[in-house]
């Protein structure tokens, strides 16, 4: 059949949103993809979980490396982690001929590279639309809308976890640790949320961002980054006084031969877009040099935007639509220096 077969691997937050989707919005996805997308197998951890969405359909492997063994075009990665077996069934995946689509920046920011020389030499699709800035289509943005443009600077809101912490602080007056609690409930945060507030999360997008807009290598370790756990309601409120906003931005510049990449929480002051993006809103700013600015902004996190980019691709795939993952060959990636920022 004409059908793409698609093996799900993780039914949490994303997982769950991907079959509510697929089922919700069956008939116009068929025929914006010009053909089925069906998911045929699933795995997680705990076979008897109630997710909310009737799994009896698919068939059930109790081991997610075994969904690459199966007869599917494509497997999805939605469990996270940089390593263990979100990678090993990526890795497996791919070297049996089946694409990948995921959400997992940190797998992503450390094997990317890895990733899409291997899926390129098998000639499939390595996709991750919902890994940066969950439902805004920013890799789609700086891969394809962008890609007549030199760019030299990409940078913004890129964890929606601690942009809801820092504007429900700031609006509400709220704790810190409240807030977190709220975030997780709302299915924003990471299973280890040190990774969103200490800016790791924030980071690892950040490392994708700058692959794709300077052709180089994702290079995580370069990535200098700094969180939002030491931010008081104090520092917010005269933040304010003075006409600021606290945000955590991302920031990566090409400079010189090397590249210059940044996660901390910086004063933005409120004339700057920057500073109205609240909630779990992400947005990503890249100077182009016949585009000029573009600026991306839309849910960075949850649910319904993150199943959203995931289903995208999907559809990416069922059309024949994709090329090197990363926008170049994987071969053709520079490796560039950590550079300073200079005065910044
Ligand atoms: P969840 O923690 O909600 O879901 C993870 C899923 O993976 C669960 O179904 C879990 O099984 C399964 N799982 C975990 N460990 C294992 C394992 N060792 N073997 C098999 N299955 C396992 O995570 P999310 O859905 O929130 O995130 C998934 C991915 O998407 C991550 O990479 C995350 O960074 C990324 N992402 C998340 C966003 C969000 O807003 N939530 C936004 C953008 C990206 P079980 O349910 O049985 O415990
Ligand atoms: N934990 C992440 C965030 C999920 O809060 O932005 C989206 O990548």
């Amino acid at each position: 059949s004409d059908t793409l077969r698609v093996a799900l691997a993780g039914l949490g937050t994303v997982g769950a949103g991907v079959i509510r989707v697929l089922d919700t919005n069956r008939d116009l996805i068929t025929r914006r993809a010009g053909r089925p997308i069906e998911i045929v197998a699933v795995s997680a951890r705990d076979r008897h979980k109630d997710r909310g969405v009737d799994l009896s359909r698919f068939e059930w492997l109790d081991d997610t490396a075994g969904l690459a063994a199966l007869d599917a075009d494509v497997v999805v990665e939605l469990i996270g982690g940089s390593d263990g077996p979100a990678l090993s069934l990526a890795r497996t995946a791919i070297g049996r001929g089946k694409g990948v689509v995921t959400a997992n920046k940190a797998m992503l920011a450390h094997h990317g590279l890895e990733l899409a020389s291997a899926a390129e030499a098998a000639g499939v699709p390595l996709k991750f639309e919902a890994a940066v800035a969950g439902g805004i289509p920013v890799i789609k943005g700086l891969r394809e809308g962008a890609a007549a443009n030199a760019i030299d600077r990409v940078y913004g809101i890129l964890n929606g976890t601690c942009n809801f912490i820092l504007s429900k602080m700031e609006a509400e007056g709220r704790d810190f640790a409240d807030v977190l609690a709220e975030a997780q409930a709302l299915g924003f945060a990471e299973a280890d949320p040190s990774f969103d507030i200490d800016g790791i999360d924030a980071a690892h997008k950040l490392s994708i961002l700058a692959a794709l807009a300077f052709g180089s290598q994702p290079a995580f370790a370069d990535v200098a980054c700094h969180g939002i756990r030491e931010v008081l309601a104090a520092d917010i409120a005269e933040a304010a006084a003075l006409g600021y906003r606290i945000r955590l931005v991302g920031v990566a510049e090409a400079n010189g031969g090397g590249l210059f990449q940044r996660v901390h929480p910086h004063l933005v002051p409120l004339h700057h877009p920057l500073a109205h993006v609240a909630g779990s809103t992400n947005a990503v700013v890249a100077d182009g040099n016949f585009v000029g600015r573009l600026l991306f902004q839309g849910a960075g996190a949850g649910e319904g935007p993150t199943a959203s980019a995931v289903v995208a691709d999907l559809i990416d795939i069922a059309r024949g639509e994709f090329g090197p993952p990363f926008a170049m060959p994987a071969a053709a990636l520079e490796q560039r220096p950590a550079a300073d920022s200079g005065d910044r």
